[in-house]
């Protein structure tokens, strides 16, 4: 028996990539990516059936699938960079708003699943919270990113409301891991630390909750197979993974073993806390992360280290 078949978004960026590499064995890929910010032609898994279409292009996605069955669709495709968000916001709207409306109507046409890959930016800062953010919090997103992606949300369960069709959401806490871009904080101190530059650090103490990626690819994976329709999951780390940005960067540097770090102000909207149980994921999905964020900051520089041509070619597209 063939194994099912899963349409990927974003299959040529971090999370997606890392995604296919975890379960190739157990399905097979079509993936849509439009080769964007974020992506890497040489990210593709093998075996992976790579669709080189923009999500925002109905008309385009509709003739580019239509050779194709799946059985779900798992959607990582964003525009996710939040310093270039603030700059121009234009492809965020598209990509993650018209993008996931085509998606939208694919999975009720076609009646499958859509798992759409939310992140824990939707709900703000939680500098002045009292409690970790559960999936009833409100949503405050406070960049143009988060406004887009808490609107692909409610865009979903509108939608969903009308023509009911089979609709996941999960919230990813921070996430680090292989095949992130160098514009991110923590392959970008691997790049500045190796190369003997200096880390621009902003001034202000941030916390995060820190999520190796493996663990987000099982949460959002635990959602497909155990998820209730119309629910919210949030996929974070353990509370012990909430650390200082400046903590981690340190373990970082140290990890390299040379490189210093230079304060800088702030970015506008700069978040300064994201803070998010998780535990509804655990209770409903049997799904919890694993890997400590020691481990997950040591594994990814370790691969950033072993992989110096990559980050070069990640470093050139990202300029
Ligand atoms: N990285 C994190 O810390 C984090 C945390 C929580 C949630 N998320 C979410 O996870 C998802 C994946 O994030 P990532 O870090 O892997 O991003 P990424 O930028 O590394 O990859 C995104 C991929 O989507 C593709 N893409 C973007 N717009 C597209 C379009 N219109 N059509 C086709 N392809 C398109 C890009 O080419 C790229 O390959 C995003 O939805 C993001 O919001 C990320």
């Amino acid at each position: 028996m063939s194994p099912p078949r899963i349409l990927v978004t974003g299959h040529l960026g971090f999370i997606g990539s890392n995604f296919c590499r975890l379960f190739a064995n157990r399905y097979s890929f079509v993936g849509i990516d439009y080769r964007g910010w974020g992506s890497l032609p040489r990210n593709l898994e093998p075996g992976v059936e790579d669709l080189n279409v923009d999500l925002a292009d109905e008309t385009r996605v509709r003739e580019a699938l239509a050779r194709f069955r799946f059985d779900a669709i798992v959607h990582f495709a964003a525009e996710s960079h939040v310093d270039r968000s603030i700059q121009d916001d234009r492809h965020f709207w598209s990509s993650n708003v018209y993008g996931t409306r085509t998606l939208a109507k694919l999975a009720g046409e076609r009646k499958v699943r859509l798992v759409h890959v939310s992140t824990d930016e939707v709900y703000g800062d939680a500098l002045e919270s009292q409690a970790a953010w559960t999936e009833a919090s409100a949503t405050r997103p406070q960049n143009p990113y988060s406004v887009t992606k808490a609107a692909a949300e409610m865009m979903l369960l509108a939608y969903r409301r009308a023509t009911p069709f089979d609709l996941v959401i999960t919230r990813g806490a921070n996430t680090i891991g292989p095949r992130q871009f160098p514009e991110k904080a923590l392959p970008k101190a691997v790049d500045s630390f190796a190369k003997g530059r200096s880390f621009p650090l902003y001034r202000t103490p941030a916390r995060r909750m820190w999520l190796y990626v493996d663990d987000h690819c099982r949460g959002v994976h635990a959602a497909l197979e155990k998820g209730v329709s119309g629910e919210i999951y949030n996929i974070g780390p353990r509370p012990e993974n909430e650390v200082y940005t400046h903590e981690v960067i340190e373990h970082v540097r140290k990890r390299v073993g040379r490189g210093n770090v230079q304060e800088v102000e702030d970015r506008k909207g700069y978040d300064l806390r994201y803070w998010m149980d998780s535990s509804k994921a655990k209770r409903e999905l049997g799904w919890e992360a694993e890997v400590a964020w020691q481990a997950a900051v040591d594994r990814s520089v370790d691969w950033y280290l072993a992989n110096p041509d990559w980050l070069a070619e990640a470093g050139r597209r990202s300029d």
